[in-house]
């Protein structure tokens, strides 16, 4: 199971790669947006930073199949591998994913807000899906319909790792992890919601006092 951060924000990543097992980043022109740098300059801090068995994800801009397949190209050639383009799945990006993953491209279909699209971009041949859980819940049942992914995925015997994304709660991502589901990606937030329980502050703090209240010391030796 894959574990990656939604995000560009580079200090972020760097805190939460220190603590936990990052299995790669993922961005979108609106995460780029709000980043308050460059493109150019929050791709050169991925590339530099991400260790190679990480995995970078970059969203094509162009709207028109010959513009994100310039743009696939170019963010596949960003590093030699672990990079991949995402591709809405509209029209123009369904064509471009079917003919990107003839090249031999990384692709992630993204934007996807039902389990069928996401479907139908898995027989292109997209090596990620990524359902907008949270999005989806404003039309149904977002989990459900992931849920009913991860089983179309299994019984059709598809290659497509389904890389849930757009969380709004800790809550939707476990339960799509208890789910089975193959990669998950979460914003900073959330995932410090995942880890920093307040209860293990308080019970850590309730063995340190009564050690120290017990031998007078704070560590073990
Ligand atoms: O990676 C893109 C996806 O996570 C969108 O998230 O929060 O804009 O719904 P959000």
């Amino acid at each position: 199971m894959e574990f990656m951060l939604d995000t560009a924000d580079i200090d972020a990543i760097k805190e939460l790669d220190e603590v936990l097992t990052v299995a790669g980043v993922t961005t979108n022109p609106t995460i780029i947006t709000k980043s308050g740098k460059t493109p150019e300059q929050v791709i050169s801090e991925l590339v530099d930073y991400l260790r190679p068995d990480q995995s970078l994800f970059v969203q094509s801009v162009s709207m028109d199949f010959e513009g994100i397949m310039e743009e696939a190209r170019y963010i596949n050639a960003l590093r030699p591998e672990n990079t991949y383009v995402k591709i809405p799945v509209t029209r123009e990006g369904m064509k471009a994913i079917k003919a990107a993953k003839a090249e031999g491209l990384n692709v992630l279909a993204t934007a996807i807000y039902s389990a069928d699209e996401a479907f139908m971009a898995a027989l292109n041949g997209a090596d990620y899906l990524a359902p907008y859980v949270n999005r989806m819940c404003n039309y149904g049942d977002g989990v459900g319909q992931v849920i009913d992914l991860i089983r179309m995925i299994e019984v059709q015997g598809l290659s497509s790792k389904i890389v849930a994304a757009s969380f709004k709660s800790v809550e939707q991502v476990h339960e799509l992890i208890a789910a089975g589901i193959q990669a998950v990606t979460v914003q900073p937030d959330i995932v410090r919601a995942m880890i920093d329980h307040p209860g293990t502050e308080i019970a850590v703090g309730e063995f340190t006092d009564a050690w120290d209240k017990t031998f007078g010391r704070k560590t073990l030796r």
